[in-house]
């Protein structure tokens, strides 16, 4: 984050105001409120309260009431600033998951660009946004791995994958914190949810996270380790009990790992009522416990429930927590601030809003990243990009028209009339040379299909509402919403041929779509220019280039499925009795890091060098199509083949998205050194071990060429 000297006198400077506050104004610095809160003013006012969440409610960001603007900000913070006894300003939040104003695509989605400059830059546009309303703490990026797409929030984080991920939350982190937080458009980050949320049960959000320690290490907590090593300023604790205790009373997570372990300095504040949530987790029979567990684990800050606020005073004068914990807690939290700059600068300016909002550029920006996630599943015969001869071509389907739906979950400040739809895009950008007529189909499908069989192509725009993707949006099929299917089908029974787009927030199951559909364009829920950016792809202004950052199921059942798991005693194959399952193949139906583009590309002399420990791996990549530039995201897979725990048959080393014109040669090389191939070994320590390793280089996890080293 910011130089070491701040650090050091932010410090110093936080030991030096804890030294005049009284108890009631310690317990106060441990407490966000929210807009709600009543008394919020006389709060603040009174020093009781050190931080304020933007939102009305929990409801997880479905909640649009609530715009965050500067004038509000200000006047909140100028009464803790000038009327509370010590001016400790406020740290005001707000959840700035994937865009502020200008929304972009969803996480998964900016993971599917392989790109993490893509996650830089979009979240430096929602820095300079938010804080210009006043907002100087994101709760985002949020980095839980998933693997089990039936959990709503496999759309806010990276993906399967702990490398791809760690890329992805480093850049997310730099993005909002850029190299000085204190800088009126840079905000305070926050990893969340630590640790291991993405392994809810059952793919039910809230539910236990019952993984063993060395799943933890390898798969959940790299990302994590690799924001603190960007230097990520605050952390949030999940709701979920892991290995039976609620990571809110978790001290061996919350203390042990990430402070004694990692040394992180930043503050911790809990989720959403997490602190009270200890009750019906069944670990505190009541809210002084609750107090006691949380603070004694490392929870500094209390999200909005107010337990600290109403029961550390009594815990601490019943010796149940002591002094000493509760001045930790807020040396945290004021070192941040401090950090944070907010002392100096505790205003936004309300002016700067109206000139940063939704510019051109940042509209650039969303549209680049919407078209670089894009994911091209099939493309028979090159439907596309659409050609000119054709007369007529449909829009049609439950999102063709769809605006704020574009945004996917978690989007507080995107307004849908910002959204030009798909249907619309489409339309509107339609070539003049191709002289083609562009007809959107009714909302009533049996009207579109009435309208689509004088048509020569057909687009059907199929998949997620938000309202089943992100938080309390886990469902139990990974089908697509009701009727959908249908729809295609009755398409193409027209005999047309039929461009499936899907809008999704997770990794969907689409065997049957797949086959009926000649083209499928994987969107995600792509961002405030979703529809330029798909239209973009279509009429072939741009080529697809995004790559699966989950593999894509055959089947619900399938789930938790992944590249990266172990191989087993009897690995999958054809035979009986063997890993997998009897109605289904024990593969994806399309395997983490695959994607087409309009360009073909071909791998040729792996090349694997050693130089002592040092393994330099080279491949040469030429783009063999005659017409289309196109990108090629060239990816480094390991297998360390005997390990003293069994180990992935395959996990992500290295990745490389190059651009090369037709007939264009690049070679791309990676190094290896023994701390790239370290985990969690037999006896709980981290380190790798000597031995022989495959290698491959590929276009995805399922292909590509292979060698192999030995160190
Ligand atoms: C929510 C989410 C968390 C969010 C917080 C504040 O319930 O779990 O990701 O930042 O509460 O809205």
């Amino acid at each position: 984050m910011t130089n070491t000297v701040s650090e050091q006198e932010a410090a110093g400077r936080a030991r030096q105001m804890l030294g005049q506050m009284t108890l009631q104004e310690k317990i106060g610095q441990m407490h966000q409120s929210f807009m709600l809160d009543e008394d919020i003013q006389t709060l603040a006012k009174n020093g009781e309260a050190g931080s304020m969440i933007f939102a009305m409610s929990a409801l997880a960001g479905r909640d649009r009431t609530d715009a965050a603007r500067a004038e509000y900000a200000n006047h909140i913070q100028q009464v803790a600033v000038e009327g509370s006894r010590l001016g400790i300003p406020l740290l005001l939040a707000r959840d700035v998951i994937h865009g502020h104003r200008t929304v972009f695509p969803i996480p998964l989605g900016q993971a599917a660009t392989w790109d993490p400059t893509v996650a830089q830059i979009g979240n430096e546009i929602a820095a300079r946004e938010a804080t210009a309303d006043g907002i100087k703490w994101a709760f985002a990026p949020m980095m839980d791995i998933a693997r089990d797409a039936r959990w709503g929030r496999i759309a806010e984080g990276y993906g399967e994958d702990p490398f791809l991920a760690s890329a992805f939350a480093a850049a997310a982190v730099r993005g909002f914190q850029g190299d000085d937080v204190r800088h009126p458009e840079h905000m305070l980050a926050c990893a969340k949810h630590f640790a291991g949320y993405g392994a809810a049960e059952g793919g039910r959000d809230y539910d236990r996270a019952d993984i063993s320690e060395r799943t933890l290490r390898d798969v959940y907590l790299p990302p994590f380790h690799a924001a603190v090593q960007a230097g990520v300023a605050t952390l949030m604790s999940g709701f979920h009990d892991y290995q039976g205790i609620p990571v809110a009373a978790n001290r061996h997570l919350l203390t042990g790992i990430l402070r004694e372990e990692w040394g992180f300095a930043g503050l911790v504040v809990s989720d959403w009522a997490a602190v009270k949530e200890l009750i019906p987790h069944g670990v505190a029979a009541n809210e002084l416990e609750a107090a006691r567990l949380a603070l004694h684990a490392g929870v500094d800050m209390d999200m909005v429930v107010g337990v600290y606020r109403r029961k550390l005073a009594e815990a601490l004068q019943k010796g149940n927590v002591s002094i000493e914990e509760i001045d930790r807690a807020v040396e945290r939290i004021l070192r941040v601030k401090f950090l944070a700059g907010l002392f100096e600068n505790p205003y936004t300016d309300p002016d700067r809003a109206a000139q940063v909002m939704l510019t051109p550029e940042h509209r650039a920006a969303a549209r680049h990243a919407a078209v670089e996630s894009m994911v091209l599943l099939k493309n028979e015969r090159n439907l596309l990009p659409l050609r000119g001869g054709y007369r007529k071509i449909i829009v049609m389907g439950p999102l063709a028209t769809a605006q704020s739906e574009l945004f996917g979950s978690w989007t507080l400040d995107g307004r849908g009339e910002d959204v030009t739809s798909i249907a619309e895009a489409v339309q509107q950008t339609a070539p003049e040379s191709m002289n083609t007529r562009v007809v959107i189909g009714s909302e009533r499908f049996d009207a579109a299909l009435f309208a689509a069989r004088s048509a020569d192509v057909a687009i059907l725009v199929v998949g997620e509402h938000p309202q089943r993707s992100g938080e309390a949006g886990s469902t139990s099929t990974l089908e697509l919403p009701a009727g959908q299917r249908q729809m295609l089908e009755a398409l193409t029974d027209l005999g047309i041929p039929v461009v499936l787009v899907v809008i999704a927030g997770r990794a969907l199951a689409l065997s049957r779509e797949v086959k009926l559909a000649d083209a499928v364009l994987y969107a995600w829920h792509p961002g405030v220019e979703g529809g330029f950016a798909i239209a973009d792809v279509l009429w072939g202004r741009e080529a697809p280039s995004g790559r699966l950052p989950v593999s894509l199921p055959r089947a619900t059942g399938q789930v938790p499925i992944y590249y990266s798991h172990k191989n087993t005693g009897r690995p999958a194959s054809e035979a009986s009795f063997s890993v997998g399952y009897v109605d289904v193949a024990p593969t994806p139906l399309f395997p983490f890091g695959y994607g087409l583009s309009y360009a073909a590309f071909a791998y040729r002399n792996l090349r694997v060098e050693q130089h002592k420990q040092r393994v330099e791996i080279g491949v040469e990549v030429e783009n063999i199509s005659e017409l289309s530039e196109g990108k090629e995201v060239v990816q480094l897979y390991v297998r360390d083949l005997v390990g003293s725990v069994t180990r992935p048959v395959k996990e992500l080393k290295g990745f490389q998205k190059i651009t090369l014109r037709p007939g264009q040669v690049q070679t791309v090389r990676f190094t290896l050194q023994p701390e790239d191939l370290c985990f969690t070994r037999a006896d709980d320590t981290w380190g790798w071990e000597p031995g022989k390793f495959h290698v491959w280089m590929g276009p995805d996890s399922d292909h590509g060429l292979q060698g192999e080293f030995t160190l």
